[in-house]
């Protein structure tokens, strides 16, 4: 039967494309961001007695009242932030649903949210399912940072919502406070609405501090901030992040989230709560723990002529092959697939308009023999490259080019 679809242009993911080819060949899939280590055995047990103890139904919509306290002990302890566990604290379906939720709550048909590209996924899709449209500023490599000024031009008055990702994937860059005071600046007589993405909040290097929209006294009070159990206790598989704000964005918020996911699986939540209560280190150790993950895969690196861009947060790292070969990033991934037998991420196709680029992202948050096992396979391919740049990729065929 006929029908109208209301994402016709959307297609499946370049993370879904690049594992499929993965899987095909047999590469090592390193791009996609999922941990490959074992998680802490008393955060399996915790769930487990909760399940034993019957905590088996329906949590509250807002989320068991006993997570909602940890996720607020845990913000005032890692980032002096005050939330209220009552009314501005909902528990989700993962950081997906809660920025879902957050747009489908403050996006009307019309609208307008300014994006900054290379964009995760996730954003573009559900502005268009509120009816709203993304105005995209692309941020360029190396430095990613903010023009300020293309900020200040894309403000309209049907701007509605400003989605910052911070710690930023895919570009693995950290706004620091003085970025956020500038955006306070440029929204300061307006009534936009800021949408940030928190979800690599534990995971910022070499001594920076995360500067988180609920630290900033002005942005804060226009502002939902987003984060993920699944990045910080390495459970990506549980779907279970949390949404903060104040009272008025959270009572909107909590419209949509009771009639799109309800509640989160009980067990789960309880098993969370009493874990990082009773292991702060759960998440205080985090950028020691990747920050040594970061520095392996460097070192593992050196003197491949893949040049490194240090990452500043999140736990990816892009690398840099213009040394190595001219093609485009999404052609570059498929003959390093097939030929070098890893699966890395183009960064391109996060952008709207894709520029050429010759950047790759590999995911860090691996065992270390994973690590060191991707590395030999990438200074492998490079050298093999550098010996023959011109070889032809045989029978090239770059399914994702479209996608
Ligand atoms: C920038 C960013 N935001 C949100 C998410 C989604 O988080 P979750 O897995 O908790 O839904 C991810 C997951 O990779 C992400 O990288």
């Amino acid at each position: 039967m006929p029908f109208r679809s209301k994402l016709p242009d959307v297609e499946t993911t370049i993370f879904t494309v690049i594992s499929r080819r993965a899987a095909e060949v047999g590469a090592l899939n390193i791009g996609q961001g999922f941990p490959d280590f074992p998680i802490d055995p008393r955060l399996a047990q915790h769930v487990a007695a909760a399940m034993a103890e019957g905590r088996n139904q329906y949590a509250h919509g807002d989320g068991l009242p006993e997570l909602r306290q940890a996720i607020a002990g845990k913000l005032a302890r890692a980032h002096g932030i005050v939330a209220d566990p009552v009314g501005g604290i909902t528990v989700t379906c993962g950081g997906t649903e809660a920025l879902f939720s957050a747009i489908q709550a403050v996006v009307h048909p019309g609208d307008e949210v300014i994006v900054f590209d290379p964009a995760y996924d996730a954003y573009e899709p559900a502005v268009r399912l509120a009816g709203g449209r993304c105005v995209r500023i692309p941020l360029q490599p190396p430095t990613f940072t903010i023009d300020f000024e293309r900020v200040r031009e894309s403000l309209s008055p049907r701007t509605r919502l400003l989605l910052l990702n911070n710690p930023h994937n895919p570009a693995c860059v950290v706004h620091g406070r003085d970025v956020l005071d500038e955006l306070a600046r440029l929204l300061r007589d307006t009534e936009v609405l800021v949408l940030s993405d928190e979800v690599y909040e534990h995971c910022v290097f070499d001594g920076r501090a995360h500067a988180s929209v609920l630290a900033h006294p002005e942005l804060r009070e226009r502002a939902f901030a987003v984060f993920s159990f699944g990045k910080t206790l390495h459970v990506t598989g549980w779907r279970v992040g949390c949404c903060v704000a104040g009272p008025a964005l959270m009572a909107e918020f909590r419209k949509v989230h009771q009639f799109n996911t309800f509640s989160i699986a009980t067990p789960l939540q309880l098993g969370i709560a009493r874990y990082i209560e009773e292991d702060p280190s759960s998440w205080s150790g985090l950028a020691d723990f990747f920050g040594r993950k970061r520095d392996r895969l460097t070192a593992g690196l050196a003197g491949s002529g893949l040049r490194v861009l240090q990452t500043q947060g999140t736990y990816f790292q892009l690398l840099d092959y213009s040394a190595l070969s001219d093609l485009p990033d999404v052609e570059f991934a498929d003959r390093l697939i097939r030929e070098g037998g890893v699966a890395l991420i183009p960064l391109s196709p996060f952008y709207r308009s894709r520029p050429r680029l010759q950047l790759l992202r590999i995911c860090f948050a691996k065992r270390e023999d994973t690590l060191d096992l991707a590395a030999r396979r990438l200074r492998e391919f490079a050298a093999g490259l550098a010996a023959s740049p011109s070889a032809a990729p045989a029978g090239a065929q770059t399914p994702w080019a479209t996608a």
